[in-house]
């Protein structure tokens, strides 16, 4: 059996494991989840045997790569030095103070550990801020797995967007949020109109990663600032995939828009958990006029040396330019692909994240991306295992610095042969 020792972990895994994972959205793996046992650069090594060329990067995190010597020497050397004091060390205000320089208009960091917590204290600090308690949240954006955020992030049986998205989550959460969908300028003016609007904030993800790789319409951002700049409303920006990533100072940079509130994770450490709200003083400072911020491993030193590492890596000339380059190669080959088998899909990236979105003729809004052949696309990452490619579920692959040419190359290659074992002639799936 392919993969057996992998299946075998999972079958054990399951048994003291619900479903056999640490994270529910790590079940739709396809054929089922694998098991790795290390990861150098752009591979991962399975436990059997196998090698990839690996486009998850821990979903999304690993930016450098698996284990780069920088971030392993920072940490190792921190780790040396001693774990975690729960207490003040210099990386706390020396990051924080990278990360003001590098977000236009953000003055004070707030550290926490996960994306989902990040955004939790953003959303308390925009209700202190405003004293009001409803916020906008857009179709199709992921803002972490709290009871108030994971609202109208993928449609119900019933096809709806505005209900609950999880058993046992609050029954009352979808009343706080208000759910429009993304890049609909005259909606939000709608939701905001009125002496007596009750919105705190609006969160967005500047650059849709969560469902399709969508990039704003020309002036959304802009026009969500202005709105909330006319009807004192705090803007959020979710960076927690933009960050660092599709510019050095993330969607802020790359579209040109300053967020009241940032929310950062993933890829700020290079794969060591640390997240972090970054914003204006009027609101961070909150966090001393008795709104709670607290957490044993806020701002550990662990994750702290390897944001360093990472951030100076990033910071090199040439990181973004080649995230470019390599993402377009990516992205041309996937498209000469699927038109090379008649397979209609779309292929486009933002910055170093690519997105298939397979069965349309094009990736360009959450509609096209929620109608797009899941099915197919399952069967597919099934064949690029086989040829040593590991990607997501959901047609998003992440690139890191330590992708090169040869890696692209032989992954274009590699998607064309696993293309081609499932369409039939006519390019209809089989
Ligand atoms: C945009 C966005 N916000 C928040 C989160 C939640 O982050 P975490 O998984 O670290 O809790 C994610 C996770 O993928 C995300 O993509």
């Amino acid at each position: 059996m392919e993969w057996s020792q992998s299946a075998q972990m999972y079958e054990r895994a399951k048994l003291s494991l619900p479903g056999g994972v640490s994270s529910g959205l790590r079940a739709a793996m396809r054929p089922h989840p694998l098991f790795f046992e290390r990861g150098a650069g752009s591979r991962l090594w399975d436990v059997d045997g196998r090698e990839y060329v690996d486009y998850v990067l821990g979903w999304g995190p690993l930016i450098l790569g698996n284990s780069h010597p920088a971030l392993v020497d920072a940490v190792t050397r921190q780790l040396a030095a001693g774990q975690s004091s729960g207490a003040g060390h210099s990386r706390e205000f020396e990051l924080a103070e990278r990360v003001c320089a590098a977000i236009p208009g953000m003055d004070k960091v707030l550290w926490s550990n996960t994306g989902s917590e990040a955004a939790q204290i953003a959303l308390r600090l925009v209700r202190a801020a405003t004293g009001r308690v409803r916020f906008i949240k857009f179709h199709g954006h992921y803002h972490g797995w709290s009871d108030a955020m994971l609202l109208g992030y993928r449609p119900a049986a019933d096809g709806s967007l505005d209900g609950l998205t999880s058993r046992g989550q609050h029954p009352r959460a979808p009343a706080d949020a208000v759910m429009l969908p993304w890049n609909d300028l005259p909606a939000v003016a709608a939701a905001l109109s009125g002496p007596d609007h009750d919105i705190a904030a609006i969160f967005t993800e500047p650059a849709l990663c969560n469902s399709g790789v969508l990039p704003p319409a020309p002036g959304f951002l802009a026009g969500l600032r202005e709105l909330c700049d006319a009807h004192g409303v705090v803007l959020v920006f979710d960076e927690v995939i933009t960050g660092f990533r599709i510019a050095y100072g993330g969607g802020t940079e790359r579209y040109g828009v300053s967020p009241d509130l940032a929310v950062l994770a993933k890829a700020i450490a290079g794969g060591l958990p640390l997240s972090a709200v970054a914003g204006r003083a009027a609101v961070m400072d909150l966090a001393t006029q008795g709104v709670v911020h607290a957490g044993t491993y806020n701002g550990g030193p662990l994750a702290l040396a390897a944001a360093d590492a990472t951030l100076t890596e990033l910071a090199r000339p040439g990181v973004y330019e080649a995230f470019e380059e390599r993402a377009g190669q990516l992205t041309q080959g996937m498209r000469k692909a699927l038109a090379d088998h008649g397979v209609t899909g779309a292929v486009h990236h933002v910055g170093p994240v690519v997105q298939c979105t397979p069965g349309v003729p094009a990736g360009d809004s959450f509609a096209t991306f929620m109608s797009a052949d899941w099915d197919w696309y399952g069967a597919l990452t099934v064949e690029l295992l086989r040829r040593g490619i590991y990607v997501l579920p959901g047609g998003r692959w992440y690139l890191s610095t330590v992708h090169d040419e040869a890696d692209v190359n032989r992954t274009v290659a590699a998607f064309g042969a696993a293309v081609a074992a499932t369409v039939d002639t006519t390019g209809r799936p089989r």
